[in-house]
């Protein structure tokens, strides 16, 4: 699937993976993996718990249930793969990345702010999610392994693209894109704050960046 030419000026993020970040994503793939596999489970339980919570949002019941199929979809084929490389399923690792973003989200107060951080949050993960597969699925050397990547990339694309549909879809279009930006410029600062703290490790993280890329150096739009 091509990304249209809308998704990706949307998706937007301003500071993208530096493409030597897939050389060590390489050397570890079974770390990428294992981060790979719980973002999976969480991917689905957050939706699980969003239907659970605006069960009155007929349109945002209907669109998030395929949605927990295939993310859970995801993480089993991601086992699979996992499984080639260990025998056992490793332990869930702190995800410094999704706390911060956590952090940004209002809460307490009028519903509707609420809900618009929320749908925002899980779009940006998908976005950045979606970025960090193209970069495997483009620079990896194993064929097998950029088709299997590949496929996460579009399948991500297209919750980016939804998360940002359900928030139009309750909430003022002009209000949705304000907030957006202010997310991708929140999204921005905490790379770069990740990436100065992972400098002088040899940190892999799934949705980390290493730090090869000097923060803020390149502002172009990633996809
Ligand atoms: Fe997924
Ligand atoms: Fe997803």
């Amino acid at each position: 699937m091509e990304l249209s030419q809308d998704t990706k000026n949307i998706l937007g993020l301003q500071l993208p993976t530096d493409p030597r970040w897939v050389d060590l994503a390489g050397i570890s793939l079974a770390a990428i993996l294992t981060d790979h596999a719980y973002c999976e489970q969480k991917a689905a339980l957050t939706c699980i718990s969003y239907i659970q919570r605006y069960s009155n949002k007929e349109e945002l019941v209907e669109k998030l249930a395929p949605i927990v199929t295939e993310e859970w979809g995801h993480f089993r084929l991601v086992l699979n793969e996992l499984k080639k490389t260990q025998p056992a399923f490793g332990h869930q690792r702190r995800d410094e990345y999704v706390n911060k973003l956590i952090a940004f989200q209002q809460k307490g107060g009028r519903e509707e702010p609420r809900f618009l951080d929320q749908m925002l949050m899980m779009a940006l993960v998908e976005a950045r999610s979606c970025e960090r597969f193209k970069r495997l699925s483009e620079g990896l050397e194993d064929a097998y392994l950029r088709r299997f990547y590949r496929r996460f990339m579009e399948s991500e694309a297209g919750h980016y693209t939804l998360f940002i549909e359900l928030a139009e879809r309750y909430i003022d279009k002009e209000i949705v894109r304000n907030r957006w930006k202010e997310w991708l410029a929140y999204e921005t600062t905490i790379m770069q704050e990740l990436e100065s703290c992972y400098k002088n490790n040899h940190e892999t993280r799934f949705r980390y960046p290493h730090s090869f890329n000097s923060p803020g150096s390149n502002h172009q739009p990633v996809l």
